[in-house]
């Protein structure tokens, strides 16, 4: 027998849940580095106005679809036309790909997390190697990584096998306040070091001249992708969760509650990380060196409370990363449920999202053993597995989908389509001209500008530079 799909109990739980989604990596590593090093208070005002005429247009979309169908990413994309399947079919492929890695990096927090809550209790002494080294050597010991993404992956099979709003509803509506909270703990500890105000600088001094010349394209296509990855657009996630939504919810409310929430977590995120890095004299950074080595350094040199705080950040990183890829999990497991009923078939949740994650685990194995390109295994198109998984979902599929998506709303779906489902149960779609504007100008120029700057930044192109 098959089960019913289920449904969010509160919006507060599909808020908690769609948050949970937007934050992730992207904010932590991604934002603080790209806004310091783009411009600051610029790069900020170009991230915004993305948000308003792109990122509240792309959301809203990915909700009314969703709700709209009632269904996950294929079948949502086949309600509007058979044809548009493949809109659908580039999500899964781009849900997949993400998950293949996000999830080895799901378990590098996993290890930071657990290393530093034994250094609480031997004094920091898993740490005497320095943090480079100690970051090369973990991630160099392929049985350790592998061992600990199947952790991760098996921790986050447990939440979604639990339903909606048993499993995700459930662990997010507590994973997200208190990430909140961790959050704000290691901001009120980073701002008060000594020196801490040379990383506030970094971060918000606006340097205007970045806009110079052409210099504004090139930061604008980096603010676009940060937008758009950061708001877990362009793949399964968004729509699944949207047609788990109650409809008597606001879908427009919702699509500016989730980014306007997202963008101020990544804003705090940079208030923990970046003037931490500065108060100890180290050099700002992004990605991975950011996360297990710079900020791994700031713990190792903050004395006995350092694996303290280095515990809450890495467990909060922790929360971050699962919360997101539960969403995406559930996106690809969600499509799958909904192919068997399309077909009158019978089906087990447990069945398809076990077989689900162990696939996602399986193809995490190549990230897992890579050490990020240092090991030994071949190099797919000359890029470390990461960063091919990467190339796949946010270099391309990502923001095709999202690009080919607002041009059907746009062009195709028109307003009165999407207001139809909006203004179910007394809700109004104000400000109708505005949102026809995004849809039919701002947001497919503004994805197709990111698509073509995402290329050249994977490709090091250099169209925008
Ligand atoms: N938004 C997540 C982040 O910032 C990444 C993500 C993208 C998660 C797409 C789910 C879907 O890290």
């Amino acid at each position: 027998m098959s089960e019913s799909k289920g449904q969010f109990n509160s919006n507060f739980g599909f808020i908690m849940a769609s948050v949970g989604s937007a934050v992730g990596l992207g904010n932590l590593w991604g934002f603080p580095y790209k806004m310091g090093t783009s411009g600051g208070g610029a790069f900020l005002l170009l991230y915004v106005i993305v948000v308003i005429f792109v990122g509240f247009a792309v959301t809203l979309g990915e909700f009314t679809i969703g709700r709209k169908a009632g269904k996950g990413v294929i079948e949502a994309y086949k309600m509007i036309g058979k044809n548009y399947a493949i809109v659908g079919v580039f999500a899964i492929i781009a849900a997949i790909s993400l998950l293949s890695f996000y999830c080895t990096l799901g378990a590098y927090c996993m290890k930071y997390f657990a290393s530093n809550f034994v250094a609480i209790f031997t004094h920091g002494g898993i740490f005497e190697a320095d943090a480079t080294q100690y970051f090369n050597d973990f991630i160099s010991n392929g049985g350790v990584v592998v061992a600990f993404t199947a952790i991760f992956c098996i921790l986050n099979l447990v939440i979604i096998m639990g339903g909606v709003s048993g499993g995700i509803e459930k662990f997010t509506t507590i994973a997200m306040p208190a990430l909140f909270i961790m959050l704000i703990i290691v901001i009120i500890k980073s701002i008060s070091l000594p020196g801490s105000s040379a990383g506030l600088e970094f971060m918000f001094k606006p340097d205007m001249s970045v806009f110079a010349g052409t210099g504004w394209i090139s930061i604008l296509a980096t603010a676009g992708g940060q937008v758009f990855f950061s708001l877990s657009l362009g793949m399964a996630a968004m729509i699944t969760y949207g047609s788990y939504l109650s409809k008597k919810e606001s879908l427009v409310k919702n699509s500016i509650i989730v980014p306007v929430a997202d963008s101020l977590v990544a804003i705090m995120a940079g208030l923990a990380v970046m003037p931490a890095v500065f108060a100890m004299g180290l050099e700002p950074a992004g990605g991975p060196g950011l996360l297990f080595i710079t900020l791994q350094t700031v713990f190792n040199d903050m004395g006995a409370v350092g694996p303290i705080f280095g515990f809450v950040l890495y467990f909060l990183v922790f929360i971050a990363a699962i919360t997101s890829s539960i969403s995406v999990l559930e996106g690809v497991s969600s499509a799958w449920i909904d192919a068997k009923v399309a077909k009158g078939q019978d089906y087990s949740r447990k069945k398809i999202t076990s077989i689900v994650t162990g696939a996602v685990f399986i193809l995490n194995l190549p990230t897992s053993l890579d050490a990020l390109g240092g090991g030994s295994l071949p190099q797919p198109l000359g890029f470390c597995w990461l960063d091919f998984y990467d190339l796949l979902a946010e270099g391309i599929l990502m923001p095709l989908g999202s690009l080919i998506m607002v041009i059907i709303i746009g062009y195709k779906l028109h307003m009165d389509w999407m207001a139809e489902e909006i203004e179910l149960e007394g809700n109004k779609m104000g400000a109708k001209g505005f949102w026809n504007f995004c849809y039919k100008v701002t947001a497919p120029i503004g994805m197709l500008f990111i698509l073509v700057g995402q290329i050249d930044s994977f490709f090091k192109l250099g169209i925008f530079s």
